[in-house]
């Protein structure tokens, strides 16, 4: 029988049966499909692959040697499979050292794309937390610095434009994960024009549908998907139940990628961030952003499925 697996695949096999992981939900995808998708940042046109991590609690375990050697795997397994977007905040306690301190030691750290925030009032305590930022994430220039819930927003948009202006950031950008901040992140797109969006979407929780997703479009603005899972609380809703047996034609094999494949499915979102602290749920996430993509019918009996539960 033919080998399946080319050479590049045997690598990913071997680092991931290292870890007690399997790549079985690739087995029998074409060459094409075994890739991340990518999605455009609008502004550039650059490349991003559509799943990431998100870090908050999962990596605020400060200097854990035990708990630092799993999230080093969960990190190998993002990029191992493609991702590159790691989203923390000095909000998260001891996250942004964690992933600094992991990724310094990782040969691909430089293909990583770093997204943190700044989460203070004030101008300078602003520069004070974004150079902290920096510094305990091990770079020289952020990929992409968020205003964090839009604390003092007015204030760190004119320093992230002089930041960005100056090569210290790449791209910046405000976030929420509330439904009613989605107004405010709809006027700072149109007056502003930020890089990306982060706002919270899911199967359950739909409001961005309402106008947040066509504004981000209209201002070339790339959007990132905080809370995929509720919080994790979209499991509890599914716990002990079957997928529909439909769900294999997109190539979904867990609940997880129904929820992240279902967030996807909408062509405007740029990527998703679920937050893990373990590989296997990282692997499970990234298989997300592998195969098909739902298209709309799929997408409206994915979510009529769910309410059946
Ligand atoms: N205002 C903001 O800017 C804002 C607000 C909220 C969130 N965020 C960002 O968005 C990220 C995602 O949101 P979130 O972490 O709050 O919630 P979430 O991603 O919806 O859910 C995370 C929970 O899901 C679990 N999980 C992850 N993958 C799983 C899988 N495949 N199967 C089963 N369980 C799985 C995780 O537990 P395990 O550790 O056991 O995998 C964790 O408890 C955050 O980490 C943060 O980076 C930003």
């Amino acid at each position: 029988m033919k080998n399946m697996y080319n050479r590049r695949d045997t690598l990913k096999l071997s680092l991931l049966a290292g870890l007690g992981l399997s790549l079985d939900p690739m087995f029998g995808m074409l060459e094409s499909e075994k890739k991340i998708h990518t999605r455009p940042i609008p502004k550039t046109g650059e490349a991003l692959p559509i799943v990431g991590l998100g870090t908050w609690q999962t990596f605020d375990v400060g200097s854990s040697p035990e708990k630092h050697k799993v999230l080093s795997q969960v990190l190998s397994t993002l990029h191992s499979l493609g991702g590159t977007v790691i989203d923390s905040s000095p909000m998260y306690g001891s996250s942004e050292r964690v992933v600094g301190d992991l990724t310094r030691e990782l040969t691909f750290h430089n293909r990583l794309f770093y997204a943190t925030k700044v989460w203070t009032s004030v101008k300078q305590a602003g520069i004070r937390q974004m150079d902290s930022s920096l510094s305990k994430m091990g770079r020289k220039q952020m990929d992409l610095m968020q205003i964090h819930n839009l604390v003092d927003w007015k204030t760190h948009v004119k320093t992230l434009k002089e930041w960005k202006e100056q090569g210290k950031i790449r791209y910046w950008g405000i976030t929420h994960y509330v439904d009613s901040a989605h107004a405010s992140l709809e006027h700072i797109m149109a007056s502003e024009q930020p890089d990306f969006v982060q706002f919270n979407y899911s199967i359950r929780s739909r409001h961005a549908e309402k106008s947040l997703f066509e504004t981000a479009k209209k201002h070339k603005v790339a959007t990132l998907i905080n809370q995929p899972y509720g919080g994790g609380s979209l499991f509890r809703l599914v716990k002990g139940k079957l997928l529909p047996p439909w769900a294999k034609e997109w190539d979904i094999n867990s609940w997880g990628q129904y929820f992240l494949k279902f967030i996807l499915s909408n062509p405007e979102v740029s990527c998703v961030i679920p937050g893990t602290s373990k590989p296997h749920h990282m692997l499970d996430n990234m298989g997300a952003g592998l195969g098909k993509i739902p298209d709309k019918t799929a997408r409206n009996k994915m979510a009529a499925y769910l309410k059946t539960l």
